[in-house]
């Protein structure tokens, strides 16, 4: 059976002082124009370059661009960041938004980052979401990018992609476990730009969807239930998803080849599951690569693949356990980025590892107090079989060192102490290397994806000692859980620059707001792309 995807909003362009090609873009009826908005010192500005006549054609009678600043005020708008306001056409003032009732939805993008009226990406993002979710129940949804808020630093073609990242990522709905779908929302998103060229149009719609299909095949997996999405049903929803695009291979390894491979943390996990673990490999080799001083850069991703986190024999309480079929986000973040690095025109080599299994406290499992050997020959005393993420993760970087790679990035739902931490948007950045570090803190601020550094302090690496082995699998109670958990991954990279994301925050979201929908967000996935596409000489 075919892994089920959810359907994505469908996407169109157009020139928005061409009110007849915003209709056909359309297809259907416009319930929604939206009109971006500044807020400025002096109270919310409509953004210069808005075409009236767009709004008016397809906005309904009696609706133009101007914002009625007494109205703002009554109704708290200042055009921040997100912030809507509605404004019903005069024809359907009584009337509920949809398609019959076209209205104007002004929507704040807030405060220009420089001088003039430009704003950043994650902003754009914002708004189009906002759109989306003032949006009517059917009809299409128009927002109007005009290129006075197009700055230099996000460009025009980013500038699009950004809104279709929003718009599509607001949208996102799982339902294919919901015999009641009582649908809603708008069925189609137009970004009319205002002095945008269709060739930037074109490429930003183009590169937002392949960003945004990317982020929500990671969120459909997520979402998955946990039975339904075992180790095996995602190593076969991998190799569907990668069939056919251009430059990416995949490779699954069985508990044979696991064993063969002398994984052990892998297996130490997989041990309490009636469930084989499996391990993913999938590569892109690009077809223009980039060389930097001789070579084509290599990046390794690894991405921690729990399908199901019981905690194993040291059992989690039901509560805890309600949202552990999350613990795969990482290993669907890396396989989700590398799938879609062709689309985007990534110039460097990259490798997507992830160690996949459930953990479960079967007859057979790990118990505290056992002793597993990892692929590159080091022992880890397992005292609480809760802590499997470092475990499997382990055996996955080692993986990665032998590659040889210029850089690897790991991401997983780690340890709850980084929830504890940073909160449930930002994630937990560590690393060996100063350059790599620098270059993830910015992809990810360019993502619109919260990072923050933690250290990996020398003196806490005792906080893993063992009696009997090489490392423990847990740290000081109540002391610096995120960082031990690093410190203990820090022990299989060797010399190679490396940097780990703890995303136990931010890899779920327990509302819908802005981009994000209840349930699993795709975190990673964004900065992942925007690393590799910047990736090379610079
Ligand atoms: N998957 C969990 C971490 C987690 C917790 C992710 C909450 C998302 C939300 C991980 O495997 C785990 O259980 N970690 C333990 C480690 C502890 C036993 C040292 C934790 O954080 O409690
Ligand atoms: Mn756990
Ligand atoms: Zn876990």
């Amino acid at each position: 059976m075919a892994f089920p995807r959810s359907e994505l909003l469908e996407v169109a362009w157009a020139d928005a002082t061409d009110p007849a090609a915003v209709a056909d873009a359309a297809g259907v009826a416009v319930a929604v124009v939206g009109v971006p908005v500044l807020e400025t010192p002096d109270g919310p500005a409509v953004a210069p370059g808005v075409p009236a006549t767009v709004v008016v054609s397809v906005g309904g009678d009696g609706l133009g661009t101007a914002l009625d600043t007494t109205r703002a005020r009554q109704r708290g708008f200042k055009g921040k960041v997100g912030q809507t306001m509605v404004v019903v056409g005069e024809r359907s003032a009584q009337g509920s938004l949809g398609a019959e009732a076209p209205a104007v939805v002004f929507v704040g993008c807030g405060r220009a980052t420089d001088s003039d009226d430009a704003v950043g990406a994650t902003a754009l993002r914002r708004a189009a979401a906002a759109l989306v979710r003032a949006g009517g129940k059917s009809g299409a949804g128009v927002l109007v990018l005009p290129a006075s808020i197009v700055g230099e630093v996000v460009g025009s073609r980013g500038a699009v992609q950004a809104v279709v990242e929003g718009a599509v990522l607001a949208a996102y709905r799982f339902v294919s476990h919901k015999r009641d779908n009582e649908g809603g929302g708008i069925e189609r998103f137009v970004v009319a730009g205002a002095g945008l060229d269709t060739g930037a149009l074109a490429e930003g719609t183009r590169r937002g969807l392949a960003v945004a299909d990317a982020v929500c095949l990671a969120r459909d997996l997520v979402n998955e239930p946990p039975s339904s999405l075992t180790p095996t049903r995602f190593a076969e929803a991998a190799e569907e998803h990668t069939d056919g695009r251009p430059g990416v291979t995949i490779e699954v390894w069985d508990e044979q080849r696991i064993t063969d491979e002398r994984l052990g943390g892998l297996l130490g996990v997989a041990r309490g599951s009636a469930e084989p673990p499996r391990l993913l490999k999938i590569a892109y080799e690009p077809s223009d690569p980039v060389t930097v001083d001789g070579r084509v850069p290599h990046v390794v991703l690894v991405g921690k693949g729990i399908t199901f986190d019981s905690g194993g024999l040291s059992l989690k309480t039901p509560e805890g356990m309600i949202t552990m079929k999350t613990d795969m986000s990482g290993a669907a973040a890396v396989l989700a980025a590398t799938s879609a690095c062709g689309d985007l025109g990534v110039r460097v080599r990259v490798t997507a590892i992830a160690p996949t299994t459930e953990n479960m406290p079967g007859g057979r499992a790990t118990k505290p107090g056992d002793v597993l050997t990892i692929r590159n020959g080091r022992t880890i005393e397992v005292l609480n079989t809760d802590a499997e993420g470092r475990l499997v993760l382990a055996d996955g970087l080692t993986l990665a060192t032998e590659l040889e790679p210029d850089a690897i990035i790991d991401l997983a739902t780690l340890t709850g102490a980084c929830v504890v931490a940073l909160g449930m948007s930002i994630a937990g950045l560590f690393g060996s290397d100063d350059g790599l570090i620098g270059r993830v803190r910015a992809a990810s601020e360019r993502a619109g994806e919260g990072t923050w550094p933690l250290p990996l302090p020398e003196e806490y690496r005792s906080h893993i000692d063992s009696e009997i082995a090489d490392m423990k699998n847990v740290g000081k109670g109540g002391q610096a859980g995120a960082i031990s958990a690093a410190l203990l991954l820090a022990e299989f990279v060797e010399e190679v620059p490396w940097v780990h994301l703890d995303i136990a925050g931010p890899a779920r979201s327990d509302e819908d707001n802005g981009i994000l929908a209840k349930g699993g967000t795709g975190f990673g996935v964004r900065t992942l792309l925007e690393l590799l596409e910047h990736y090379g000489p610079d």
